[in-house]
């Protein structure tokens, strides 16, 4: 027993105690390490900190201190990379945001000041309501792997030392100040000492959670299941870049990670960084490009970057590599190895990088299969949650879901460090404060797709979904409502903006709005919907996006060119009715989140001829592979979102209108945005996006507007100035 190093929650906050992770209180064990680099020992324990009995600090807090009737936990994630807010009342998600949104700034990485205004008037409370605020990852320990590599490397890495430093000095190492002062301004306080004092005022605790363990909770909490394998992969978190685990009820077991500057997601963003793409966003643009490749590097990356284990585990040569010390990804060895320099930005792209693409792509694919079958093989779960930027890979996850005799896995929707801030706040209410788990598996409103594959009488009505139940599909449920955690509008508001600026637009019923909807997209016009409530993660999922006609083969390039102002190697993603997955997609699963990637059907397919199977580069997207071309990659595959009626209502039955008018079930789904520009957030920023592009109408709620009827859109600058390319 170790209850003499037990320290009360008001020590929470002190520097050394960054270290601490909320705990479940029954176990009292710790989970927090130190020092851990052991890079290239493979899979190491995730309890190593165990060892670090100096390091190691204890949490025990008194609960109902205050008798509060309910709980209030703001989670949130910042200062690296796509800064976030969440909140958690009683254990249920209530808002979750991330800044770039309301900012405009694409990927904000400061304080979600915004993010966490919005979540605290999603309930109505103030700051000082709040019980705990929670952050996603333990500053220090990072700084403490600042520090190692430096000193392991130098004196190579200066330079980058030193650029790193003053933010540290000035910030980072006063976390608790720094959140503390930050939520008195999103409380309402303008002036920065009154801030400052404001902060320490406040009665909640704030509690640090370890990076990758912030992802895993994020990754469990708000699945189906009951009890699930958990797999973290990310770029880095403290030390840890990849992490493995198992969930079960309310209890979350990290059992073992891979530590920096091991990583599959640095190694992935090398690449990124080499074929001439911007580390940290297009990742997926290698990923998307990867199709028209051919694997031809596999051999060398294998031979001279990096042995991959059995497990998955990695170990790679670190010659070619800059991350660790420098202010590159990769190095003069690197371009050695490959012949040349990385690509320059927006310079043209050629099969050396289309065939990086699909090498690095390979690998990825090869080193997800190998941990996942480890994470089976070693947890005996029967299914699986993923979280962390390396999980947004959907072309991996389908495979994994494809090969991987996991029955079924679940993707953080927000699985990125966004993801964090929600994963912190759950991890509070579950672990630290040991609150009870019902995963919709266990309340019985979810069952496994495979199992809905053998029991297709099932007698579970998909919510009252005459055509699911048709189908013999199964209710699906999960924690994340959809991922519709952001700012909603009401109608009365939007038509009082619409009033206020002088806009046209028709108003129809929630009932007459599907069918004027699918007209139009039947009839070749490019609609913004804007509805409901703001998506939350990098994917939006019919509440802010742009849709389309699939079937045409010129609307992949018209939307591309008209509104997201790019010439794309990507296809679009397909939005399809759930109950009709299957037909159109060698996919019979739920894929609400647009994380899985699956093959067209077969029976969708279109011959192709000897000339058009001869074209090259972006000119092979422009071959009609299918009855919906525009969203059917080179290589026939899709990503898919998969639509429930019961999830979002309004987007099913425009998608139902569309295919009772067309007999395709399936709608392009892009992000409302353009090229570089956060997705939008407010009726305002759907307005200005539509008005600045030639989409052709816009849907806000039940108000329709027609571009055609529009007054002149004026602008004092020119809008394309303002975002950097992405
Ligand atoms: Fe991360």
């Amino acid at each position: 027993m170790r209850e003499e190093i037990l320290k009360e929650s008001t020590d929470v906050e002190s520097a050394g105690c960054q270290r601490t992770l909320a705990v479940h209180e029954r176990k009292q064990k710790v989970l927090a390490r130190a020092d851990c680099n052991n890079a290239g020992a493979g899979w190491g324990s995730a309890r190593a900190g165990e060892e670090f009995g100096h390091r190691a600090v204890y949490l025990h807090f008194v609960l109902n201190r205050r008798r509060r009737l309910v709980i209030s936990i703001l989670g949130i994630s910042a200062f690296y990379h796509d800064s976030a807010a969440c909140l958690v009342v009683d254990g249920e998600i209530v808002a979750a945001a991330q800044e770039e949104r309301f900012t405009r700034v694409k990927h904000d990485h400061n304080f979600p000041l915004n993010a966490a205004r919005y979540c605290l008037s999603e309930a109505k409370l103030t700051v000082d309501d709040l019980d705990y605020v929670g952050f996603y990852d333990k500053p220090l320990l990072k700084f403490d792997r600042l520090l190692e590599t430096y000193l392991d490397y130098a004196p190579a890495g200066f330079s980058s030392f030193l650029k790193a430093l003053p933010l540290w000095m000035k910030e980072k190492l006063w976390m608790p100040d720094l959140i503390r002062t930050e939520l008195a301004k999103a409380g309402g306080e303008g002036d920065e000492r009154a801030a400052k004092k404001l902060g320490k005022k406040f009665q909640w605790k704030l509690l640090f959670g370890d990076h990758h363990e912030s992802h895993a909770a994020s990754a469990f909490y708000p699945s189906p299941f009951e009890e699930a394998a958990i797999l973290t992969i990310d770029g880095v978190g403290e030390w840890a870049t990849s992490s493995m685990g198992v969930g079960q009820g309310n209890e979350l077991t990290l059992l073992k990670e891979l530590r920096f500057p091991d990583s599959l997601g640095l190694l992935y963003s090398a690449f990124t960084y080499y074929t001439g793409f911007k580390v940290n966003s297009g990742e997926y643009k290698v990923m998307g490009l990867a199709p028209y490749g051919e694997p031809r590097y596999v051999p060398i990356i294998k031979d001279k970057l990096l042995e991959v284990r059995d497990d998955g585990s990695l170990k790679m040569n670190h010659k070619y590599f800059s991350y660790a010390h420098g202010l590159r990804m990769t190095n003069g060895a690197f371009d050695k190895l490959f012949g040349g320099a990385p690509r320059k930005p927006e310079s043209s792209i050629t099969q050396k990088e289309m065939d990086l693409a699909r090498s690095i792509q390979v690998i990825t694919e090869e080193v997800m299969l190998k941990m996942t079958k480890y994470a089976y093989k070693e947890t005996g779960m029967k299914k699986l949650c993923l979280a962390g930027g390396v999980a947004l890979n959907c072309v991996a996850n389908g495979r994994i879901l494809r090969e991987v005799p996991f029955e079924q896995i679940w993707i953080q929707p927000a699985a990125g460090d966004a993801g964090g801030a929600l994963g912190i706040a759950l991890a509070i209410w579950h672990r630290y404060l040991a609150k009870p788990r019902l995963s919709p598996e266990a309340a019985g409103t979810w069952r496994s797709p495979r199992a809905e594959n053998k029991g297709r009488n099932s007698n579970i009505e998909s919510n009252g979904d005459y055509r699911a139940a048709k189908k013999g599909l199964s209710a699906y449920a999960d924690g994340m409502k959809g991922s519709y955690l952001g700012p909603q509008y009401s109608e009365a508001e939007i038509e009082r903006f619409l009033q206020s600026r002088q806009v046209p637009y028709e108003k129809y019923s929630r009932v007459e709005l599907p069918a004027m909807v699918a007209e139009l997209l039947a009839a070749g016009k490019i609609v913004g919907l804007h509805q409901g409530r703001m998506e939350f993660g990098p994917r939006a999922l019919g509440g802010r996006s742009i849709i389309g006609d699939p079937r045409s083969p010129e609307m992949q390039s018209a939307m591309n060119l008209k509104i997201k102002y790019r010439e794309s190697f990507r296809p679009f993603a397909p939005s399809v009715l759930r109950e009709e997955v299957a037909e159109w997609f060698e996919l019979d699963a739920d894929s609400p989140y647009m994380l899985l990637v699956a093959d067209v059907a077969k029976s969708q397919r279109r011959t192709i001829t000897a000339a058009e199977e001869a074209r090259w580069g972006i000119d092979k997207l422009n071959v009609k592979r299918s009855a919906i071309p525009a969203v059917t990659h080179v290589d026939y595959s899709a990503r898919i979102q998969t639509v429930r009626r019961e999830t979002n209502p309004l987007y099913w039955e425009i998608i139902e209108a569309f295919r009772k008018k067309t007999g395709c079930p399936v709608v392009i789904n892009t992000s409302f945005n353009v090229r570089g520009e956060p997705i939008v957030c407010t009726p305002e920023d759907s307005y200005r996006c539509f008005m600045r592009t030639e989409m052709d109408f816009l849907v806000l709620e039940t108000c329709l507007l027609d571009k055609k009827a529009q007054p002149e859109f004026r602008e004092e600058k020119n809008w394309r100035s303002e975002f950097k390319l992405d």
